[in-house]
């Protein structure tokens, strides 16, 4: 049994939350919300389950330290606090608490990522001898157990696309995805920060290395592209409305250049509605999103992920995914070496044990 505390209950933690208090391998010991409302509430409530936990929902993190758990769950927002969120972080890995987690998605290629993201993190992790695992499902599954998957079918592979294809239109969170990607700006106002040069690069570029590396070739150069859709209609959805001349579609890539053309893409194409950027990629069969990938190779491999819900929006979903890529690993990085660990040290067939939950505690869906 591995005792767990959840840190953060948003969009993708109050599902890896249902999964902790579901499995009856895994104890939750405390939670995390930084949020007045939810502090002093108990668990169940932050993730509509129906039975009381008896853990209360505190915003003191030396308090969820002293519990002395096996494991953290951390997906707490870090992308727009990322010093802060570094510091709470390399608090909880230097006491010697294993943590697992989605934030920092500069993280899911962690050897490739930056020195100012890794190095306090490795630093955090050897002085407490633990260890940590970044992942999600975008970036994550898709630029890597995706990618390994379809590359396994190919004896040759001349080029690679993984690309995830979304509506993001009933997705409600305005708040960060719909800021962070710049939904509803005008092409007048400020770049939002992932237009900038490099940002895409810093997020996704480490898997596009990783996957280099891994295929054993020196690629010339990692670049990004970027572009954005400005709507001439109004445009109504549960993410925002948008209005005559503002973005509501993005595709951005990052790319690996080996002899001059491109052999690796990472793209997203993100989209509010199906009248947005009609003439880009959709998701095939009418599905509201793909994680895709396509090898050119001997053969042509194409494989299409869909994840749904049958009360949860497609882009819930994802979240519940990019939970589960995080939480299905706690026992084996509990055991893991000291530092820092990526997806390719994870034997996937190491981390299924714990996922069919005994009947007395099915999972009662959200209300
Ligand atoms: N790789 C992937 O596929 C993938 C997919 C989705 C998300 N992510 C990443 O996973 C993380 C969580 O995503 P999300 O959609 O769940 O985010 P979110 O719902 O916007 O925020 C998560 C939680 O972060 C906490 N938080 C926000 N501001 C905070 C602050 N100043 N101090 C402490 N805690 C704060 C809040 O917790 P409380 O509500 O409990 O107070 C919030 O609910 C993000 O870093 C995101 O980039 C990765």
């Amino acid at each position: 049994m591995r005792r767990v505390v959840q840190f953060s209950t948003g969009n993708v933690g109050r599902h890896s939350l249902r999964a902790i208090i579901g499995r009856s391998d895994l104890e939750l010991v405390g939670v995390h919300a930084s949020g007045p409302s939810k502090i002093g509430r108990d668990a169940a409530e932050l993730c509509d389950w129906n039975e009381p936990t008896g853990v209360i929902a505190t915003d003191d993190v030396d308090a969820l330290i002293a519990l002395r758990p096996d494991c953290v769950v951390y997906t707490a927002l870090a992308e727009t606090r990322p010093m802060e969120a570094i510091e709470e972080l390399s608090k909880i890995l230097a006491a010697g608490i294993d943590v697992v987690g989605t934030s920092f998605v500069w993280m899911a290629a962690p050897r490739y990522a930056g020195d100012w993201v890794r190095e306090p993190l490795e630093k955090a992790c050897a002085a407490g001898g633990s260890s940590l695992y970044i992942n999600g499902i975008d970036p994550g599954y898709s630029g890597d157990t995706l990618v390994h998957t379809a590359l396994s079918l190919a004896t040759r592979v001349a080029t690679i696309t993984v690309q995830e294809i979304f509506d993001y239109a009933n997705y409600d969170d305005a708040e960060y995805t719909g800021a962070a990607m710049g939904f509803g700006v005008s092409e007048d106002d400020e770049l939002p920060p992932l237009y900038l040069p490099g940002v895409v690069e810093s997020m996704w570029g480490g898997q596009v290395r990783s996957l280099a590396d891994g295929l054993g070739i020196t690629l010339d150069e990692v670049r990004q592209r970027t572009e954005r859709w400005f709507t001439p209609e109004r445009i109504d959805c549960t993410m925002m409305t948008v209005h005559p001349g503002q973005m509501a579609a993005v595709r951005f890539a990052t790319e690996g250049v080996l002899d001059g053309r491109v052999v690796i893409t990472l793209e997203h194409v993100n989209r509010l509605t199906a009248a947005a950027a009609p003439e880009w990629d959709f998701p095939p069969d009418g599905h509201v999103g793909v994680h895709r990938v396509v090898i050119d190779g001997d053969p042509r491999v194409e494989v299409n992920t869909h994840v749904s819900h049958p009360v949860l929006d497609p882009t819930d979903a994802g979240c519940i995914s990019t939970a589960a890529r995080v939480v299905n690993a706690i026992d084996w990085v509990c055991d893991a070496p000291v530092g820092l660990v990526a997806v390719e040290d994870i034997p996937q067939a190491a981390i299924i044990k714990g996922l069919m939950w005994a009947p007395d505690r099915e999972p009662q869906l959200p209300v």
